[in-house]
């Protein structure tokens, strides 16, 4: 039959066992991997590490009418991992705090793992350089000051997995988001409660 090229029959049977031999043993292993996944999220029940901020204060804040700001400022990050059996790793964390969506600082950290049923603390004192403020920024400082009350906006992500022996869960993305408070007077913060927990 000229125009037609005709496999050996014996060579395609060959090459159709060994697909379906290989889709089989995928398909196990899929299935397999699928009930041991389950399995340690029965048994171990992962929740999601997070970051909170358990420190803040604003130790000094220097602000001119010409609407120059500079702030000195201590923040403690923690890494929260509230799992009993399973160890939780961090990376890609960085935050950036604001006045008035104006950057005052920049947070980061260098991947780090944060061991079962325990947690990391992450210390940041910084000295912003002198900031020039917008015209509503410099509005804002103003009604913040007669009040008594400045606030900033922390905001900011990292990437979390957990691990249980030899198994990796995906990263996951952990995200922050708050306004710090603090009292004019004495620098302290008022009513401190940010995290990145997402329920
Ligand atoms: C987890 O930590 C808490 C306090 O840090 C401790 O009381 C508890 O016994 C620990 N649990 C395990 C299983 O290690
Ligand atoms: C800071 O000042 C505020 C109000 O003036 C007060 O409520 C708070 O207790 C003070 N904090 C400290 C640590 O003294």
């Amino acid at each position: 039959m000229p125009g037609f090229v005709r496999a050996t029959p014996r060579h395609t049977s060959w090459v159709v066992w060994l697909a379906a031999i290989v889709c089989a043993v995928l398909a196990i292993a899929v299935i397999i991997t699928g009930i041991v996944v389950f399995a340690i999220y029965i048994i171990y029940q992962p929740k999601m590490p997070y970051i909170k901020v358990a420190y803040a204060q604003l130790n000094n804040l220097v602000y001119d009418q010409s609407g120059l700001l500079e702030i000195e400022m201590v923040l403690r990050l923690v890494a929260e991992n509230d799992n009993k059996k399973a160890h939780a790793s961090f990376s890609d964390l960085s935050f950036l705090l604001q006045f008035h969506r104006i950057n005052v600082a920049e947070l980061r950290a260098d991947p780090f793992d944060v061991a079962k049923n325990s947690s990391l603390e992450l210390d940041y004192l910084f000295q912003s350089s002198s900031i020039p403020l917008d015209q509503a920024a410099m509005e804002n400082m103003d009604v913040a000051l007669k009040k008594g009350i400045v606030s900033f906006d922390l905001s900011g992500h990292a990437r979390t997995r957990w691990r249980v022996g030899i198994f990796l869960s995906v990263k996951f993305r952990t995200d922050l988001s708050c306004e710090l408070r603090f009292f004019r007077q004495n620098g302290s913060a008022v009513n401190l409660n940010c995290n990145s927990k997402s329920d």
